[in-house]
């Protein structure tokens, strides 16, 4: 289904913030770039530049104020004046830290008192991991050469993950450990001997997680997990393409487990939602629209929201039909997407949606595929969907668990009574 709304969403803006009366680097600046910059901007990471010292932070002050002040970095994309507002990753800087930093930009970007520096902030590997260090890690047995030139990969490789006993997983995240350019995504499921027998539909297993460029971490609320079983392999499921140099690539993926023996209350799921095959996107169009629709069979909590499209993509947005359709509601929008960036939003325990069943899970995919967009490949080329980069998609991955039916309630009820609570505080 297509329709040629306008495209509403505003952007953000900063608002009568006030920043110190004098803002220096080694005070005010360098412990926000410490907080909120250095993991990525560092040596031997994949951001452009290391922002470790004045001296190198002082070059980029121009760009920086720029790329904070619209809010394109940190990375962080997800709208957070629409649908539900926190979230337990959210890595996005207070108006506060911007204001500052603008006027440190806009009053000469001075070094300040050495003295007022905060120490470095160490580094170690687990830094690597956005789920700090997992308990298991399973890796491609070796790399995989990509020619300088060729056509796109996908590949599925195998391997086994050396778990003896069964276990629960809280947390998942994959990422390249080589070559993460040549890594357009990778997938990841785990294969069993006992599903052997399933007709052969289920080739991959049952999904883990999706990383693509920019990926965090899946992490689970306390309570809620996904089975692991002894001897389980994992399936690395890898889109590789060429980028004219030959590049060695390999990923890993790591898992942080409950401890032995734990049984979570609640079995998780990772699901995609909304993912319109009829994808018709004319040449040259900005503002193209197209809805998906998902029905929750059973009453579920849902944990977070990832969504996924492609370089023509604009925005996502998901929202939550009711059963008979009386209220609407929005959950989440990326009103700005992109491609670049696929995180995933984990929504704060507060405010995690509960829906009932029969609930309605609508997909809202804009795209611009006219030459405005900077990320688009050819504008003159009709787009339809498909798994390489330039065609398109538009769907979320989510993560849920379900819910008996007095559990919902009962969630609801204490919801209601919390808010009520913290309403008469005020
Ligand atoms: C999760 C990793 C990550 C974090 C955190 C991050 N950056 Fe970046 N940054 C990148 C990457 C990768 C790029 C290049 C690609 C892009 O622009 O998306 C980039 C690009 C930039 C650029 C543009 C560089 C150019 O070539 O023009 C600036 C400026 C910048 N970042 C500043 C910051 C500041 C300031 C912070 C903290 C407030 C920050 N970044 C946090 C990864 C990160």
């Amino acid at each position: 289904m297509r329709s040629k709304l306008c495209f509403l969403f505003v952007s953000v803006g900063i608002t009568a913030i006030s920043a110190p009366e004098q803002v220096t680097f080694t005070k005010d600046v360098a412990p926000i770039l410490q907080e909120r910059c250095q993991v990525c901007h560092r040596p031997d990471t994949f951001a452009p530049m290391s922002l470790l010292t004045y001296e190198e932070v002082r070059p980029w002050a121009k760009s920086i104020k720029q790329k904070v002040v619209a809010r394109e970095m940190p990375p962080w994309y997800v709208d957070k004046n629409v649908g539900v507002r926190h979230f337990k990753n959210d890595v996005s800087l207070t108006d506060q830290e911007i204001a500052t930093i603008a006027k440190w930009v806009d009053t000469g970007a001075p070094k300040g008192d050495p003295k007022d520096l905060p120490p470095a902030r160490k580094f170690d590997d687990t830094d690597q991991w956005h789920m700090g260090a997992p308990d298991l890690i399973v890796q491609l047995p070796k790399d995989r050469i990509i020619p300088a030139k060729g056509a796109d990969q996908w590949i599925d490789v195998l391997v086994d993950s050396g778990l003896t006993e069964d276990r629960y997983i809280q947390g998942i995240e994959v990422k390249p450990t080589k070559g993460f350019k040549v890594v357009h995504h990778v997938t990841t499921s785990m294969k069993n001997e006992d599903d052997a027998d399933d007709g052969g539909d289920n080739v991959q297993g049952i999904f883990l997680n999706e990383y693509a460029l920019g990926k965090n971490a899946d992490v689970f609320p306390d309570g809620a997990g996904r089975l692991i079983k002894a001897g389980t392999k994992i399936n690395f499921n890898l889109h590789l393409h060429s980028v004219g140099q030959e590049t060695a690539a390999n990923v890993a993926l790591g898992l942080k487990l409950y401890p032995k023996g734990y049984v979570p209350r609640y079995a998780e799921t990772t699901e995609k939602v909304g993912d319109p095959k009829d994808l018709d996107i004319p040449a040259n169009a900005d503002n193209v629209r197209f809805d998906a629709y998902n029905t929750l069979a059973k009453p579920a909590r849902l944990l977070s929201f990832q969504p996924h499209m492609h370089n023509r993509g604009k925005a996502s947005c998901m929202e939550a039909i009711y059963p008979g359709g009386h209220k609407v509601e929005m959950l989440s929008c990326v009103s700005r997407y992109q491609f670049a960036w696929h995180l995933v939003y984990l929504y704060d325990e507060d405010e995690q949606p509960l829906l009932p069943a029969g609930t309605v899970l609508h997909m809202i995919s804009w795209y611009n595929n006219s030459p405005e967009n900077k990320f688009n490949p050819d504008p003159d080329n009709t787009i339809t969907y498909g798994q390489r980069t330039v065609d398109e998609m538009g769907g979320a991955w989510i993560s849920y668990y379900n819910l008996t039916e007095e559990e919902y309630k009962q969630q609801v009820a204490a919801r209601k009574a919390k808010l009520a609570l913290t309403a008469g505080s005020e």
